[in-house]
């Protein structure tokens, strides 16, 4: 018995420092995989990736800077690809840490992973998706765990049983919408916070959750970046020519922000965030705007309706259903509704705006 317990013993130890590794690297992986959300905004991986606001980093390592076809790249990644930078490990730590230093002129509009172990994680994850690299990779052996845990948040759980296609509608076409569906497309947050997830969140927890994902675009103090918009700022602009609409200073309701940052940003990310960091980023837009100033302030469902936005008394209420000649029992007058003799006072004229075209066409629009 104890002979048998002790090789158990020797073979689980080896097995282990095996599995160690493997774990220790699919957390790497599993790491990375956060990290790259702040990229996701921008730049895809995997099956379907496409190159969007940026290439698509599928195969980066080996990849001579700014050759993925079909994608506008600045002058100056294509000259630094012409003047032999290729994506290595070495490069890609540089470039992610600093991108401007490295290709002054990049057009990348990202500061910089703060954290070496940011880059070194995402990295890791960025190999997953590099024929050459995923070899060295010990995905396939890697205990589930940690990427199972990630996938299940990710992929919604299938209903068990969909209604099927044999409602009433004239075509017979599509099914009914599950319950599970409808609640994930009805979201939206009205004014007197009806729809308001449960959560909470405090400006101080929204500042490093909003520079790492937001401040890329919109600044630090949310005065938007190169012609990303300006989220903070403007009050007093509205009567100017060129007025500075911003949630301070436009907005009428706080239940849009909530609703906007939830339902569409980051951009290129939308719908990865928690309710609760929503709350926290919605607090410190807040903050930005100088609507409170208290880092603690915590915004949650119980206190959401009390915050009145300063714009709110410039909008109006919406009263023509209640009019008499919209309200529903007046019919609309539709002859002699003008007392007294018609006068003409203009009539329609003839423009033609439309710059001469093949004449047969007879007009410039095909
Ligand atoms: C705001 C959008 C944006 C974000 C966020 C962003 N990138 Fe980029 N990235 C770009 C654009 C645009 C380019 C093309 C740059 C150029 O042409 O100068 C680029 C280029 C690159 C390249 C060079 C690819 C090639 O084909 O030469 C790499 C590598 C890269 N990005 C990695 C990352 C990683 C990793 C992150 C996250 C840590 C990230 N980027 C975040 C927009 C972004
Ligand atoms: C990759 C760039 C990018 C990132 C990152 C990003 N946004 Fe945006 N944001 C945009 C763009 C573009 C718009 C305008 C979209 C439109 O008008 O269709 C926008 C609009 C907004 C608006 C509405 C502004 C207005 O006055 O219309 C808010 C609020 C906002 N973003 C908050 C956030 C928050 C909070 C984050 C971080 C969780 C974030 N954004 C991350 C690009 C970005």
């Amino acid at each position: 018995m104890s002979k048998f317990l002790k090789a158990g013993v020797v073979v689980a130890a080896v097995v282990g420092s095996a599995v160690i590794a493997d774990i220790a690297e699919s957390a790497e992986i599993a790491e990375g995989e956060k990290v790259f959300r702040k990229c996701a905004a921008c730049h895809t991986v995997g099956e379907d990736a496409k190159s969007r606001v940026g290439p698509h980093l599928n195969d980066l390592f080996g990849r001579t800077a700014g050759t993925v076809d079909g994608f506008k790249y600045s002058a100056a990644m294509v000259a630094a690809g012409e003047g032999g930078l290729a994506w290595d490990e070495q490069s890609l730590t540089q470039f992610l840490v600093k991108p401007r230093e490295v290709v002054s002129g990049t057009k990348m509009a990202f500061a910089g992973l703060r954290k070496s172990v940011d880059v070194a994680n995402v990295l890791a994850y960025l190999k997953t998706f590099d024929a050459d690299m995923a070899a060295t990779v010990a995905t396939d052996e890697a205990p589930e765990e940690a990427s199972a845990a990630a996938e299940t948040e990710e992929t919604p759980a299938q209903p068990a049983e969909l209604p099927s296609a044999d409602h009433d509608g004239p075509m017979k076409l599509g099914r009914l919408a599950t319950e599970d569906e409808i609640a994930a497309w009805d979201i939206d947050i009205r004014p007197d916070g009806l729809g308001l997830p449960p959560g909470r969140g405090t400006v101080a927890q929204g500042e490093p959750i909003y520079t790492d994902n937001c401040a890329v675009c919109h600044g630090d103090f949310g005065e938007g970046i190169g012609r990303w918009p300006v989220l903070a700022g403007g009050q007093d602009t509205l009567t100017n020519e060129r007025p500075i609409k911003t949630v301070g200073s436009y907005w009428p309701y706080l239940s849009t922000v909530y609703d906007y940052i939830r339902r569409a940003m980051p951009f290129g990310n939308a719908r990865s965030l928690t309710d609760d960091e929503v709350y926290a980023l919605t607090a410190y837009v807040l903050y930005l705007n100088d609507i409170v100033d208290d880092e603690e302030f915590e915004l949650s469902p119980d206190n959401f309706t009390e915050i009145g936005m300063p714009n709110e008394d410039n909008f109006i209420p919406d009263t023509r259903p209640a009019e008499e000649h919209y309200a529903e029992k007046t019919e609309p007058c539709m002859s002699d509704c003008k007392p007294g003799p018609v006068k003409i006072t203009m009539r329609a004229q003839v423009l033609d705006v439309t710059p001469d075209g093949d004449e047969e066409g007879g007009g410039a629009i095909d």
